[in-house]
């Protein structure tokens, strides 16, 4: 079996879906189940014998070696990490806990469990840890993208706690030989995105009639990719990369923000046709300190390596994203209970 971390947040119930789909084999999901992780996004696989469920904090070495020695994975696929920019403005203590001292306590207690496999499966063994282009900074306008090779920049707590457990991934390899790849991904977006991320938090507020809240000048570029091509990615990193390696994954679509929150509106608007339509929601709003400028992906070497292509463009990806929220309500409006209330208050009561 394999061993996710992280398995209830957004890229990562989108992965145990497809894995399990795809009839890969079973998986045990490990997750804190912090405000980002939420069972119901796998609750289809409620009575599903190869699915299983551990809650359990990513920095408890000691829960994490009794989960690895109760499951034996042939892997670990790391998602687990706090994954919002602007929540790290207001906290960055939680983001170096779980994603610095989390993912050092996980490779602590992968290593033991690796070093213990017998020679066939130890050599078989991975530890892929899933990373974001954020931990190379930001681009000017006509700067080349970010190749594997570009030097780390981080410029937001968040960034800077991923850019160390990267880091930390790179020494379990040099230093002792652990079989690690890691990926850095682009900005993804699709079902079960957590509505504090810009896609789902303009299609929801857009749906309620609520201003679209745009930050600075809206003018900023990020590169995105449909969800379940990233977990291609992964699925093919797992299979077939090299450990040791850092595979960088894009969409090859770079949009300003402006681009993306008009997209979405006038995708509403042939879905869910409002008077007098949805682009007159947008407002523009404080700009988010240290916001970087521009993200955009250099992903050659995966193309060339492992034949790994998005299968969605940003039309269709953005098309599909809409579909499932408007088909998806309950699941959001479950979502936008509780917390989350307490974070727009917190992160945009200020900003107008
Ligand atoms: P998410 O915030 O939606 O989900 C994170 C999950 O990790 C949640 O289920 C949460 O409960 C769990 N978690 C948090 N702290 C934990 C801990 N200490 N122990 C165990 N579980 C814990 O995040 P996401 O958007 O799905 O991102 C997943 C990974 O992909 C992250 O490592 C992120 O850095 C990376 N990434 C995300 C994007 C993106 O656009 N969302 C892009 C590139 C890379
Ligand atoms: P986000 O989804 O938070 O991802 P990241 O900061 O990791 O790239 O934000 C994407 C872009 O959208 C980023 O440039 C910030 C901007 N943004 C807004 O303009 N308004 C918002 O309310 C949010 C959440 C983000």
């Amino acid at each position: 079996m394999i061993l996710v971390t992280g398995g209830a947040g957004f890229i990562g119930s989108n992965f145990v879906l497809d894995w399990l789909a795809g009839g890969g084999e079973p998986v045990v999901n490990v997750d804190k189940l912090t405000y980002a992780g939420n069972p119901a996004n796998l609750a289809s696989l409620s009575g599903d014998a190869r699915y299983r469920f551990a809650q359990a904090d990513i920095g408890d070495q000691a829960a994490m070696e009794a989960i690895l020695a109760e499951h034996r994975p042939r892997a670990i696929v790391h998602f687990a990490a706090e994954s919002h920019v602007d929540r790290s403005i207001h906290g960055p203590g939680e983001f170096v806990q779980t994603n610095v001292v989390g993912t050092f306590r996980l490779l602590e207690a992968a290593r033991g469990h690796w070093l213990a496999l017998p020679a066939a499966e130890k050599e078989a063994f991975r530890f892929l840890h899933v990373s974001t282009d954020e931990v190379y900074g930001s681009l000017s306008e006509t700067d080349p993208a970010f190749s594997e090779t570009t030097a780390y920049a981080p410029n937001s707590p968040y960034s800077a706690s991923k850019a160390g457990s990267d880091h930390l991934v790179r020494a379990y390899h040099h230093t002792y030989g652990l079989p690690t790849v890691t990926t850095n991904c682009s900005n993804n977006y699709g079902p079960y995105q957590f509505p504090e991320k810009l896609i789902p938090l303009m299609i929801a507020n857009a749906l309620e009639g609520k201003p679209l809240p745009v930050y600075g000048d809206g003018r900023q570029v990020r590169d995105w990719l449909y969800v379940g091509d990233h977990c291609e990615a992964i699925r093919m990193v797992l299979a077939r990369g090299r450990t040791g390696e850092v595979y960088n994954v894009g969409g090859n679509a770079e949009k300003r923000n402006l681009e993306v929150v008009h997209a979405l509106c006038d995708t509403l608007q042939e879905m869910r046709p409002r008077e007098g339509g949805y682009r007159g929601l947008v407002t523009y709003v404080a700009d988010r300190p240290g916001h970087d400028r521009r993200y955009a992906i250099d992903a050659r070497k995966i193309r060339a390596e492992l034949g790994w292509a998005p299968r969605e463009t940003f039309e269709s990806g953005i098309a599909r994203t809409v579909r499932w929220y408007l088909d998806n309500a309950a699941w959001v409006a479950q979502v936008r209970s509780g917390e989350y209330r307490h974070w727009i208050e917190k992160n945009y009561e200020k900003r107008a």
